[in-house]
């Protein structure tokens, strides 16, 4: 169940959802809006099952709020382009300067550089959150950054990791969520029946669970494998782990935004930045394992591989292993958005856009220094 073709297919119907994000089990207490509201419904959209796979509809409902106010408003278009994104993106390559370029200083310092870049214009461009209020961007880092969200929302770790480090969690998530309420995005939403009667504090509790398990995980594990911070993986019997991404990138034409996205891409067609999704088997199936013939029931939870989709060579050619940007096709057939291309079950990374407009805007920002290093 990992050829192309087997995760394409699963990629592009109806999903019925567990608790899990790739292998990782969800604790469904910490989960939206169980947790900061007890007694609320489940909004957290990646646990819900969608219409056609034993879905009431919840899915559908929430995600059309978290698109129309967040992700795909036109104010939300509009900031991803306005002076204010500019400006961050100017921001980013006079810290590169200072910070020495590719250096951990600039990777991984959550104060300045990459870090600093991905939340405020994260927050920014989704929210409307000014970059320049000191009060909020601090509250939002302390939260995300220092008391590192994301583990909140793990089953067993989470309460772990809040009895003994992260004992103000739910405080500053609290804090997070008001700012969040009271931003230019949500400030005047409305609920609505289309919606299935969701409140603001409902989608704002949402919008925090996502970008601690998402929003802000999924950029920063695809930055720091485009800026070589991470590597390519040592496949066995491939060469993968010897390619140096930045010799790869140092290549390009800096400016073009087009060919900078297939090298995002095709970074993380070889590195997925989330290997694998779920689905729940809706009835009773038979595989072979080994040449014999497994019966599994209805309720098991089957792994969607997009990993191993990427780099199947029966799809992706001899080459699979090997880096190559301009391999044909490869937008339209990456799987890294858990889409195939922008082919959809309606389940596709809703904030694909902006986290691609980000990087590349990153890219073009780093790109003219990186070149003089080279030269
Ligand atoms: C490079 C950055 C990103 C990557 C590679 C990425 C990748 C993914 C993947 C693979 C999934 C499917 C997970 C699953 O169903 O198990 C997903 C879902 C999702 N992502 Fe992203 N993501 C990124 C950035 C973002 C950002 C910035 C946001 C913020 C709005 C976001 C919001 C979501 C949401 C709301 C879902 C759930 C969609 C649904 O189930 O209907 N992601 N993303």
């Amino acid at each position: 169940m990992s050829s192309f073709d087997e995760v394409e297919k699963m990629l592009l119907e109806p999903q019925a959802r567990s608790f899990k994000l790739a292998p990782s089990d969800l604790d469904p207490q910490h989960l939206p809006d169980m947790n900061l509201h007890k007694g609320g419904r489940l909004t957290f959209l990646l646990a819900l099952s969608q219409r056609g796979a034993g879905g009431d509809g919840m899915h559908e409902a929430f995600r059309s709020a978290f698109e129309d106010y967040l992700t795909h408003s036109k104010e939300t278009k509009a900031r991803l382009k306005d002076d204010v994104t500019k400006g961050l993106v100017e921001d980013l390559k006079k810290e590169f300067k200072a910070k020495g370029g590719l250096t951990d200083e600039f990777l991984a310092d959550s104060d300045g550089g990459l870090l600093d870049y991905l939340l405020k214009y994260l927050h920014y461009v989704l929210f409307g959150i000014d970059p320049k209020d000191e009060e909020k961007i601090e509250v939002i880092n302390g939260l995300h950054y220092d008391s590192s969200s994301a583990p909140y929302y793990l089953n067993l770790l989470g309460n772990v990791l809040q009895g003994i480090k992260y004992k103000d969690w739910t405080d500053q998530m609290r804090a997070v969520v008001k700012i969040y309420e009271e931003s230019p995005a949500l400030k005047d939403f409305k609920t609505q029946s289309k919606y299935n009667n969701m409140t603001r504090a409902e989608l704002a509790n949402l919008a925090l669970s996502i970008m601690s398990l998402a929003g802000m995980v999924g950029p920063k594990t695809l930055a720091n494998n485009i800026l070589g911070k991470s590597g390519l993986p040592a496949y066995e019997g491939e060469n993968t782990g010897d390619i140096n991404v930045i010799d790869k990138l140092k290549e390009l034409d800096m400016t073009d935004r087009d060919e900078l996205l297939k090298y995002i891409h095709e970074c993380g067609r070889l590195r997925n930045p989330v290997s694998n999704s779920h689905k729940v088997a809706q009835e009773d199936f038979t595989i072979p394992i080994n040449g014999k013939e497994r019966t599994f029931p209805a309720g098991t939870i089957i792994y969607i591989p997009m990993q191993l989709g990427s780099l199947d060579k029966r799809f992706w050619g001899e080459t699979a292993f090997e880096f190559d940007h301009e391999r044909p096709n490869l937008c339209p057939f990456s799987m890294i958005f858990h889409s195939v291309g922008e082919k959809t079950n309606g389940r596709i990374c809703p904030g694909k856009e902006v986290a691609e407009t980000m990087l590349v805007d990153a890219l073009v920002a780093i790109g003219s220094e990186l070149k003089q290093d080279a030269s």
